[in-house]
């Protein structure tokens, strides 16, 4: 137990000293997963637990024959085309009509300085054309995720993040800080889970690695037995070890996810998927 601290310790050193820049953690966390799962290819991070855990793998590719999402991005195109009230259409808010932008998704928004996520972008729009604003969790606004997302299956996340972004780096530090604090009852933080124990059982589950954690989302989870936002997967994950789950885009969640983009740098997303 002591050296499996030490290891979480060490991961997060560099942030306490202040010296590791996001490139330099990058480079530090594919270097741990590279030696903990040195078949890995890049990409195949972007499959999860899939990636690591052959059985499991066999189960899901029997599943994405079938795959229990393309109802929901069949719904989300209708949503996305029907018009708003006021004849517009979700296609006037974004760039290039909506289509191919959602691995650009989430940025830093210099001018407001936060971060926006596609979820939040897409109830601005609503909201900027006279519509109530959909829950963040399930339902429409997954089906929506999930249309926009797939018209971006095979783009690959590339983000870069410099000292000439000062509020960008706050953002992917907070991000980093909250992956990293321990909490619940259980006192466990994200990375102990997906970093430390990767790849290792808790109860029937293998732990995912965090790498490739920003590219499936929105997801079908058999357990939900509906579409789910990845905001709903962090709060799951956060009632897991019995602390208090925070709201769907709330600023630390959309931090999060933005720390979590910038880790999967450089993979294809393949939004949207199905998990267990
Ligand atoms: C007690 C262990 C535990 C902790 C702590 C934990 N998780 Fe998880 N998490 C799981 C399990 C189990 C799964 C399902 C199997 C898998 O994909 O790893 C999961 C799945 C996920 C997934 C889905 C991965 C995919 O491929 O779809 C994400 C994203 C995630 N967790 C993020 C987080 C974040 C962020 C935190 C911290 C707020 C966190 N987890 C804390 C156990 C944990």
């Amino acid at each position: 137990m002591k050296l499996i601290l030490s290891v979480a310790l060490a991961l997060s050193f560099a942030s306490s000293t202040g010296y590791a820049s996001p490139e330099e953690d990058l480079a530090e966390y594919r270097q741990f997963f590279k030696k903990r799962f040195p078949n890995l290819s890049q990409q195949d991070y972007a499959d999860g637990v899939y990636a690591i855990n052959p059985i499991a793998r066999e189960n899901w590719e029997a599943i994405e024959e079938f795959p229990p999402y393309e109802l929901a991005i069949e719904d989300g195109e209708e949503l996305f085309n029907a018009p708003f009230k006021n004849g517009k259409t979700y296609a006037s808010c974004f760039k290039n009509g909506g289509l191919k932008i959602a691995q650009n998704y989430p940025y830093w928004d210099k001018e407001r300085q936060e971060v926006v996520t596609l979820a939040l972008a897409i109830n601005e729009c609503r909201v900027s054309n006279k519509e109530q604003p959909l829950p963040y969790k399930k339902g429409d606004i997954a089906a929506i995720l999930a249309f926009m997302k797939d018209s971006s299956r095979g783009e690959k996340i590339q983000r870069t993040l410099t000292k000439e972004q000062p509020g960008a780096i706050a953002a992917y530090e907070s991000g980093k800080a909250f992956y990293f604090k321990r909490r619940g009852q259980l006192n466990f933080a994200c990375a102990h889970c997906h970093m430390v124990y990767s790849g290792s059982n808790l109860r029937s589950e293998t732990l995912s690695p965090t790498i490739g954690h920003a590219t499936n989302w929105p997801t079908y989870r058999a357990k939900w037995g509906e579409m789910g936002t990845i905001h709903r997967r962090f709060q799951g994950c956060n009632k897991q070890v019995r602390a208090k789950p925070l709201k769907a885009q709330s600023v630390a969640y959309r931090n999060l996810e933005f720390f979590l983009t910038y880790l999967s740098n450089d993979l294809e997303m393949n939004a949207p998927s199905s998990r267990r």
